[in-house]
């Protein structure tokens, strides 16, 4: 879809359909005329009672006497009330009306949105987030359906001068956003870790690197924990590395959980529900997504992706609960459950980072413990680490993005719960506290480099639609981390 700007007035706007966005407690001047110029219709509908500009409310009205064909008028709710993510929530539902009506083109009058302030600590305008809703919302995975006649609209023109707006910013966060729900979405079938390689080979041009390390260089480089998982499929793993120089200096590291199928190996997973953990490669996602968005934007930071690759599947190759596995970094590990895969393949990716790169501060991304899930359901990322002032940033960059984080604590105590008998630390501390001690268990590896861990189990996979996010993956941890790396 087309974004264009036009500062035009509202009944001179030749559009299918023209947004209207109203306020619960009071209706602008700056609709009079246009008002009056279609008979007071506006009005008359709000008298009716019948629209009373509530959150998220919607009534479309064909008109005469101006260009546009339609208006639609989309509540805001009361002012006073209005934040960022309802601005979101509100152009998410606006735009996705529209398409499934089977309009065009739109337009969209900014006034309302422009004489807001809000009162929040963030950096863009209200256009912009509810814009950035409307672009989300209009997602949908339908690679695998056979097509019929599929709507899309094709452009918004919205009636500003659109001097400052950051349209690029805008619509490089957005699209990577959906480039991560497009993977994650996938089928395992259709994204193999050599096909993930594939892709995120793709990236490959200026500044941007892509190397893949395959199975026998894993063996080389002795990442018997990264091996240890992807032992049991027949599909080979990969090792994924997308280095982004776009400014001298250390490098700042992201790491991603891609387990494209997560059936828990040998420990296996009950059946129902296992077709979501195609979902396990999220963290993963939205790294590559993230790294292609940085590309993309030409951000002037060093940054090194990391993104490993596998299924974790049982069979008469798969690792055993008991068996003892020695990662990169020299440590050995006792595997209790095979299911706890993600850590072992972030150990390696840890490992290997801490040993080529002069790491300044690495994020893991990953779809990590139930225990998240359970905890927080689909509404915050957990957020472990060893800095403060790391963690202090993303804390900031959600409040941006309303990709909540929330802080939880990594007490030495946890280490005992991973103390193993047999080798120098074991993959599962048992199911209480284990949010916590997966973390801790990474907090292992990494040592004393400033580190956070993002567990996004709960926040990756939507059961149930939200106003821009349909039901299933999120895209979650792209905009977060794009935005955290904006204020870097
Ligand atoms: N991929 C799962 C975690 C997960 C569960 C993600 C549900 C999304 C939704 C992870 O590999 C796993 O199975 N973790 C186990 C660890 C346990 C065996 C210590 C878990 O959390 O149950
Ligand atoms: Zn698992
Ligand atoms: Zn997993």
């Amino acid at each position: 879809m087309d974004i264009l700007f036009a500062a035009v007035p509202e009944k001179e706007v030749r559009t299918d359909a023209l947004i209207i966005p109203l306020f619960e407690d009071f209706f602008p001047d700056l609709y009079m005329e246009l008002d009056n110029s279609v008979g007071g219709l506006i009005r008359k509908t709000l008298n009716s009672g019948e629209f009373k500009g509530r959150h998220m409310q919607a009534t479309l009205l064909h008109v005469l006497a101006i260009k546009a064909e339609r208006i639609l008028l989309i509540g805001l709710g009361k002012q006073s009330e209005i934040s960022p993510e309802r601005l979101r929530q509100a152009g998410g539902k606006t735009l996705s009306l529209l398409r499934d009506v089977g309009l065009r083109h739109i337009a969209l009058s900014a006034g309302p949105l422009n004489s807001l302030s809000l009162d929040y600590h963030v950096s863009q305008k209200p256009l912009f987030y509810f814009i950035e809703g409307g672009l989300l919302g209009l997602y949908r995975f339908e690679r695998f359906k056979s097509k019929e006649d599929i709507q899309e609209l094709v452009s918004l023109t919205i009636l500003d001068d659109g001097e400052s707006f950051p349209l690029n910013w805008l619509q490089v966060t957005t699209s990577a956003t959906l480039f991560a729900r497009d993977l994650v979405n996938t089928p395992a079938n259709e994204k193999t870790p050599t096909r993930l390689s594939v892709i995120a080979g793709s990236l490959s041009g200026d500044n941007m690197e892509v190397r893949v390390l395959d199975e026998t260089d894993l063996e080389k480089e002795a990442m018997g924990s990264f091996l240890s998982v992807s032992r049991g499929s027949e599909e080979p793993p990969k090792f994924i590395l997308i280095h982004y120089k776009g400014a001298e200096g250390a490098p700042l590291v992201l790491i991603g959980k891609a387990i494209t199928f997560d059936s828990g190996g040998i420990s296996i997973k009950p059946a129902e529900g296992m077709e979501k953990m195609k979902y396990d490669m999220a963290g993963g996602a939205s790294v590559i997504a993230t790294l292609k968005a940085v590309a993309e934007l030409g951000m002037a930071l060093h940054i090194i992706g990391i993104v490993p690759a596998t299924e974790n599947l049982p069979s008469g190759s798969a690792s055993k609960p008991g068996d003892v596995v020695t990662s990169v970094t020299g440590k050995t590990i006792e595997i209790i459950s095979t299911d706890a895969e993600g850590r072992l393949v972030l150990a390696d990716a840890i490992g290997y980072a801490l040993k080529y790169y002069d790491v300044t501060a690495i994020i893991d991304i990953a779809t990590l413990t139930g225990a998240c899930s359970v905890a927080f359901g689909s509404e915050v990322i957990a957020m472990m680490g060893n800095n403060k002032d790391l963690m202090g940033k993303l804390k900031k960059a959600s409040t941006e993005t309303y990709e909540r984080v929330w802080e939880m604590p990594l007490f030495d105590e946890y280490k005992e719960y991973l103390g193993s008998d047999v080798a120098d630390i074991k993959n599962t501390g048992g199911k209480r506290g284990s949010l916590m001690s997966s973390g801790y268990f990474l907090k292992e590896f990494v040592g004393d480099t400033p580190w956070v861990h993002l567990d996004i189990a709960g926040t990756a996979w939507l059961e149930k639609a939200k106003p821009y996010i349909p039901k299933g993956a999120t895209g979650v941890g792209v905009r977060l981390i794009l935005n955290f790396l904006k204020e870097l």
